[in-house]
């Protein structure tokens, strides 16, 4: 399969997806606390796709080799890299956690995002971990627009992260996004500039940095889906779904509750209404 290109329909379908995607993430965002489960977490998820009319994309989703993913998002916590199952663990003071949501709207278009949360108060390596990891999402984010290479994202991604002595996780990467979860592009989050696919509008994918304090390496848990650190050391995400324009991009997955962009950011093509 190639790189879809989407029309004027598929991006107003896109559009949605993405927008709702992210306002399941402004809903969790006030119950994500000390005490709650990551599997209550799932629960008010569920519930608020259904209340969307939206379906979630990861649950009963099995790629070749995988069993299939029993949650409807994705709960990373502290040294889980991505793909954390929703269960019985009790979210502490001072956790980070990742939530990933991946929603399908009724006219079947896929919408995908996450956002790190800061569980009461935490440390200060785990906070710097949750800000510079979301800075090197926009860095990368920045990156975009017709005529630049994918290699430019992930060079801007890994040149930030290791110049902090942080590592860019290898194994899992951005991906294309329309009427299937996982299209081409991959979009690597570490790389050469000027190097890979040219970017062209109507071009969707996802960018979403996966970081860790420690080393690069990860290991797969014996559930097929839970990958942690090698090292055990702290890993944090950011994920948005972004549109390439004529004259840069749009952030699709931006909603009234998205965190700031930062400061940095020049030229936003999109802004939270
Ligand atoms: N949402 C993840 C991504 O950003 C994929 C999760 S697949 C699952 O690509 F099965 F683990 F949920
Ligand atoms: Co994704
Ligand atoms: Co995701």
């Amino acid at each position: 399969m190639s790189i879809t290109i989407k029309d004027e329909a598929g991006v107003a379908g896109m559009r949605v997806a993405c927008r709702l995607a992210a306002e399941v993430l402004d809903f969790l965002t006030p119950h994500i606390q000390p005490g709650i489960t990551t599997l209550e977490i799932d629960r008010l998820a569920a519930d608020c796709m259904a209340r969307q009319g939206t379906r979630s994309a990861t649950i009963g989703y099995q790629p070749p080799g995988y069993p299939p993913y029993p949650g409807h998002l994705c709960t990373s916590v502290n040294h889980v890299v991505c793909h954390g199952i929703p269960g019985d663990k009790v979210l502490k003071k001072g956790d980070i956690v990742n939530v990933d949501v991946t929603v399908i709207t009724p006219e079947g278009w896929y919408g995908d995002t996450s956002r790190m949360f800061e569980v009461g108060d935490c440390s200060i390596a785990a906070r710097r971990l949750c800000q510079l990891t979301y800075d090197s999402m926009w860095l990368g984010i920045e990156q975009v627009r017709a005529g630049a290479h994918l290699g430019d994202i992930g060079h801007a991604i890994q040149t930030f992260v290791e110049g902090h002595g942080l590592s860019v996780v290898r194994e899992f990467c951005g991906h294309g996004i329309g009427q299937n979860f996982h299209e081409e592009p991959q979009v690597l989050h570490y790389g050469q500039a000027g190097t890979g696919v040219e970017l062209e509008p109507g071009m969707i994918f996802t960018i979403e940095p996966m970081v860790n304090i420690g080393r690069r390496e990860i290991k797969e848990m014996p559930d097929g889906w839970t990958i942690v650190t090698k090292d055990r050391s702290l890993s944090a995400q950011w994920e948005h779904t972004i549109l390439v324009t004529p004259g840069g991009y749009e952030v699709l997955t931006l909603s009234e509750g998205s965190p700031a962009v930062p400061d940095f950011v020049q030229g936003m093509a999109h802004t939270p209404a």
